[in-house]
C-alpha cells in the first residue's frame, strides 16, 4: 500500500504541506531536476519523456553536449525514480544522431548507467515514423525510427494489454480458413527457445496484442515547438502502463503533448517545462483540451479536473510557492 506523509508526520514538523491535487494537473515552468525534487515519493504511475536529444537543435532550446549527456541525466533519472511508484514505469523517447560518420552511444551508455542507478531496462518499443520523406545520403538510409526505452523499479510493473489490442488483420482470414494437426496444438519453437504458439488460438478474435513497433507519423505543425512527438505516442504508453485517475508525469513536457493526452484520456498529469514560449503553448493547448472535453461531457472545467486522488498532503522543501512560480 502506497503511503504519502501527513501533516502528523514527526519529520514534517515545520515544513510546508500541500494537498496532491495542488500539483497535479499542472504545468510548472523552470528546470525538472528543481522541481521534481519538491515531489513526494511514489505518487506517479508513468512517466513518458522526451528529453532534448544530445546537441541537437541546440539552436532552438539548447542541447546538452554528448560528453555530458550522462552526467546531466543521472540525477534527473535519480529523482524520476524517487517519485516513480514502485510498480509504474519510465518510458524514455530518445535518439543518437551521427556525428562524424559514426553513431552516437550516449543513449547506450545512459541506459547502462540508469541501470547502475538501479532501473531495470525492461523494454525497448520502437516508434517508427512511417511518414517521412525518401532522401539520399552517401553511407547510411533515411532514419525512420526512434527509441522508446521502459524503465521500471521492480519486474511486477502494472500493464494493461488489452487496452492497446489490435485489429487481427486480413491474413487471418486465409491462414485461419483451414487448420493443420500442428495448428491445433501448442507448437514449440524448433530453436528451443521456450516460445511456442497455438494457431487455433486466434480463430474466432477480431483482436490480438500488438508488437513492441509503433507505426506513428510525425506531427510538427502548428505546435509552435520543433521537436514534438505525435498525441499518439504518449497515448499508446498511457493507455498500456496506466488506468483512469492515474497520475502521468512528464518533465520535458515541451508544448505539452503528453498532458493533452492524459486529458483525453482520463488521467492526471504533471508537466514541467524550462522554456518560457514552449510553456505558454503548452497551457494554452491543455486549456483547450480542457474545455473540449468538459463541453462534450457537459460539465465544468473544475467538475473534470475535481481530483478523484485520496485527500492526502505531501511534503514540499523549501515551499510550494518556490516550485510554482
Ligand atoms: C524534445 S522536447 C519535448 C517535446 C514534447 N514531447 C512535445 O511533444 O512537445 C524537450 C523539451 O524539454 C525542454 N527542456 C530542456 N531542458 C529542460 C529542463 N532541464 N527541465 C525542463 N524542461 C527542459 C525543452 O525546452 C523542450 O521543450
Amino acid at each position: 500500500m502506497m503511503r504519502f506523509l501527513t501533516e502528523q508526520d514527526p519529520q514534517l514538523k515545520g515544513e510546508t504541506l500541500r494537498a496532491l491535487h495542488d500539483i497535479t494537473d499542472k504545468i510548472f515552468k523552470g528546470d525538472c531536476l528543481e522541481v521534481v525534487k519538491t515531489f513526494p515519493n511514489s505518487f506517479v504511475d508513468l512517466i513518458v519523456t522526451s528529453p532534448p536529444y544530445a546537441y541537437n537543435r541546440k539552436a532552438t532550446y539548447g542541447g546538452i553536449p554528448v560528453q555530458r549527456y550522462v552526467e546531466w541525466f543521472l540525477p534527473i533519472s535519480e529523482q524520476l525514480k524517487r517519485v516513480l511508484k514502485s510498480d509504474g514505469s519510465f518510458v524514455l523517447n530518445i535518439k543518437e544522431r551521427v556525428v562524424n560518420g559514426e553513431r552516437g552511444t550516449y543513449v547506450y551508455e545512459l541506459v547502462m548507467a540508469m541501470r547502475k542507478q538501479g532501473w531495470l531496462w525492461t523494454e525497448e518499443y520502437m516508434w517508427h515514423k512511417k511518414n517521412t520523406y525518401p532522401g539520399k545520403w552517401p553511407n547510411r538510409f533515411r532514419d525512420l525510427w526512434e527509441h522508446c526505452h521502459q524503465f521500471t523499479k521492480s519486474r511486477k510493473f502494472r500493464m494493461y494489454q488489452d487496452a492497446v489490442k489490435v485489429p487481427i488483420g486480413r491474413w487471418a482470414e486465409k491462414r485461419l480458413a483451414k487448420l493443420s494437426e500442428t495448428d491445433m496444438i501448442r507448437d514449440e519453437s524448433r530453436t528451443k527457445s521456450g516460445f511456442g504458439k497455438n494457431v487455433s488460438n486466434w480463430v474466432g478474435r477480431d483482436l490480438v496484442y500488438p508488437g513492441n513497433v509503433l507505426h506513428l507519423a510525425t506531427e510538427s505543425s502548428n505546435k509552435n515547438h520543433s521537436a514534438t512527438f505525435p498525441i499518439d505516442l504518449p497515448a499508446w504508453f498511457i493507455k498500456l502502463f496506466t488506468k483512469k485517475g492515474d497520475v502521468v508525469l512528464d518533465p520535458f513536457l515541451g508544448s505539452g503533448t503528453t498532458a493533452v493526452a492524459a486529458t483525453r484520456l482520463g488521467r492526471h498529469f504533471i508537466g514541467v517545462e524550462l522554456n518560457d514560449q514552449y510553456y505558454r503553448v503548452a497551457l494554452e493547448r491543455i486549456a483547450k483540451e480542457q474545455h473540449r472535453l468538459a463541453r462534450s461531457l457537459s460539465v465544468s472545467v473544475d467538475q473534470l479536473l475535481e481530483p478523484f486522488l485520496p485527500k492526502v498532503t505531501l511534503r514540499v522543501p523549501g515551499g510550494f510557492d518556490k516550485a510554482l512560480a
